[in-house]
Parts: C-alpha cells; structure tokens; sequence
C-alpha cells in the first residue's frame, strides 16, 4: 500500500515536471480552430469598453466564460500551485477544476493540498475530480461524499483517459462497466457530473452515451495541446530505457491519437441539432485552447465556456497566472468587437464558416 501511494505521489510530481520541460505535446495535430473564421462585421453598433464576457455556467455567476482546467494536488508543491490557481481563480471570479483526487482518498495526508483550494476560494465554482478507472471499479458512498466534501465541490469531474492509462507504465485499462458506474453515481452524489477527456476528445456518440447515463457537461478535452500519451511514454522510457509494446509506426501514431477539438465541438453540435433532448447540454471546449481567438471560435461553435490547462501551467510557473488569462479575454473581448458580439449569448449566435476542413 506505501508503494501505492509513493507511486502516486511521484507520478503527480513528474506530470507537472513532465508538462513544464518536455516536448510532451501533439506535434502533426492540430485542435483544428484554424479551420473555423469567425465574419467580420464591419458596422458592430457596439462599445468596445461596454461588452459584457459574463455568464452563467452551471446556475453560478461566473466574470468569465474561461475555466482553469484539472491539473494537479496531493504532494507537498501542488498546495503551493493549487493556492495560486485557486487565488487566481478567485479575484478573476471563474471557475476551476482541481487534478485527480485519488491519492487523497488513498492518504488523508495529501487532502491539504485539495482543501486549500476551497479555503483560498470560498465563492467560486470549484469542481471535484476522479478517474474513469476509479468509477469503474466503483467507488463507496463514503469515497463520493469524501471526495464532495474536501473541497465543497460544485461538480464532480469525471475524467476519461483510455489512451493515458493504456500508456502509463502502472496505468488501469480495466474500463468495462464505466457507464453504469457513471449511472449509479450520478444517482448518489447531489452535485452535476462533468465527463472530461484528457486530450483524446469526446465524439459525439460518446458524448450521447455520457448524457444518457446521467452526466451533465461534456469537457471534450481534445486533440492539439498537451498529449498525455507523450507524457507517459517519457516515463515508461525513464523507467525501462525502451518501448517495445507496439510497433515502431504505430507508436508514432498512437501518441499522436485522439479527436481534434474542433471536431468534436462540431460533432457534438449536430447532435444537439438532430436531437433536441441534449439541446441543452452545456459543453466546455478544452484541449489545445491557445489565446483568445480559440476561445471565441469555440463558443462560437457552441461551447458554454472554455478551458485550458497546459499553457496554464507555464503561466503559473513564469508567475503570470492572471496577467495570462486576462490577455485571453482581451483577445476574447476583441474577437466579440469584430463580430458585433455583445455578450456571450450573441457570441454563441455568430456566424461561423469552416474553411478546408
Ligand atoms: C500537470 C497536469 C496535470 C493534469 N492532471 C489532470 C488530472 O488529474 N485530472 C484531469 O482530469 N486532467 C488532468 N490534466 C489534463 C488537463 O486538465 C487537460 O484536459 C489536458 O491537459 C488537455 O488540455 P490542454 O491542452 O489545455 O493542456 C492535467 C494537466 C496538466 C498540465
């Protein structure tokens, strides 16, 4: 069991590390926004200082149509990160996700580094997060209202991450039964359920299954940003020196694996367009988000608000948190200007064209 945990801990370590300092990220995929051209209005009728990026998201007031994305917790410099995140979050009024909570379940030790982030941000929006894995084997009533209750959550993450697992030199590939595990938790938590790749994305028939078995959101958390095949792969070589699983093409091509976030946002659109029982599906679009201009284009194409968590990350780390996220909404702020957007519901409303997709 204390092998378990040191795992955990050194996994949660080298991830940060990993995302900070290596070359983790998809190099012949891109999230496919440059695909998308917002129209340009040439007469928008609107004050540039008067245009309102507010929202709601999940019935709570947020500033910003903009969420940090999952990232870390559960050793001794992810309450550090996890502070600045949350006090970021905070002044910004948006909200955040916290990383995966196992290791919090598996040592009451490592809960500080989670519950910091509730003390240091008391008002916002902030969402628990746990593994497809761990749902799948099933998780006690005890281990949902731990999970809920160390951090108040507003929603409870679920996060999706086949590719990652199947890369992870101790990862869980063991997914059967995700589905009605996700069913029956959505029936014994009293918070909404987000469902969230990692960077593979969520097609639209997945998403329709999420829905069905009683999640709320979909993060489609798609291909073009971080790959976190890449990331397990630098640690399965560090420790065993070479990959021999698969065959040298297919390596290449399963680290660069997974749906564009483009894609899945339009996918995922014409779903809700033939099916109007998940009209109102909110949907958050992550995966690659690299200024501004992605975060229009994405609600543009139908997403409630936005996310991202690598370039996050390095902001963070260069001490520029907020200056970052505030030079996104400005762009945001730009983009809505040209567009003749006044808020984000007419945002929602623009006209798009797709160009050589
Ligand atoms: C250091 C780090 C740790 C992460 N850990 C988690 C996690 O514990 N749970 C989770 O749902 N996503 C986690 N993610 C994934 C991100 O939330 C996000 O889905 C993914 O990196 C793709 O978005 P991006 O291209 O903006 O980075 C992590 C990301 C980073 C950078």
């Amino acid at each position: 069991m204390e092998e378990v945990r040191n795992q955990t801990v050194e996994r949660k370590h080298s991830h940060v590390e990993l995302c900070l300092k290596a070359d983790v990220s998809y190099t012949s995929r891109t999230n496919g926004l440059e695909h998308i051209e917002l129209v340009h209005n040439a007469a928008p009728e609107l004050n540039f200082k008067d245009i309102d990026l507010s929202t709601t998201f999940l019935g709570q007031r947020i500033d910003y149509p903009f969420m940090i994305s999952s990232m870390t917790g559960g050793y001794g410099h992810a309450e550090e990160l996890n502070r600045t995140i949350a006090e970021t979050a905070a002044t910004l009024n948006i909200p955040l996700g916290v990383g995966s909570m196992r290791q919090a379940l598996e040592n009451s030790d490592h809960q500080k580094s989670f519950s910091i982030v509730r003390q240091a941000a008391p008002h916002i929006p902030i969402y628990a997060n746990i593994g497809a894995p761990e749902v799948a084997a099933g998780l006690t009533d005890e281990q949902l209202a731990a999970l809920i209750g160390m951090i108040d959550a507003n929603a409870l993450i679920i996060h999706l991450n086949p590719a990652q697992e199947l890369f992870q030199p101790e990862g869980s590939t063991d997914f059967q039964h995700l589905l009605r595990e996700i069913d029956r938790t959505a029936s014994r938590i009293p918070v909404p359920i987000i469902a969230k790749e990692v960077g593979c994305g969520i097609a639209s028939d997945t998403a329709r299954q999420l829905l069905d078995a009683g999640v709320t959101v979909i993060d489609v958390a798609g291909a073009g940003g971080l790959s976190w095949q890449k990331v397990e792969e630098e640690r399965y070589l560090k420790q065993f020196g070479s990959d021999n699983r698969f065959s040298p093409q297919a390596l290449e091509q399963l680290l660069e694996w997974g749906i564009p976030t483009a894609t899945c946002l339009l996918d995922i659109a014409e779903l809700k367009e033939e099916q109007p029982r998940y009209a109102d599906a909110p949907i958050i679009a992550s995966g690659g988000i690299r200024n501004g201009i992605d975060i229009a284009k994405s609600i543009a194409l139908g997403a409630s608000i936005a996310a991202s968590a690598g370039m996050m990350l390095k902001a963070l780390e260069q001490g520029r948190l907020q200056e970052a996220i505030l030079q996104w909404m400005n762009d945001l702020r730009a983009v809505m200007f040209l567009t003749g957007s006044p808020d984000i519901a007419a945002l929602q409303q623009t006209t798009i064209r797709i160009t050589n997709a």
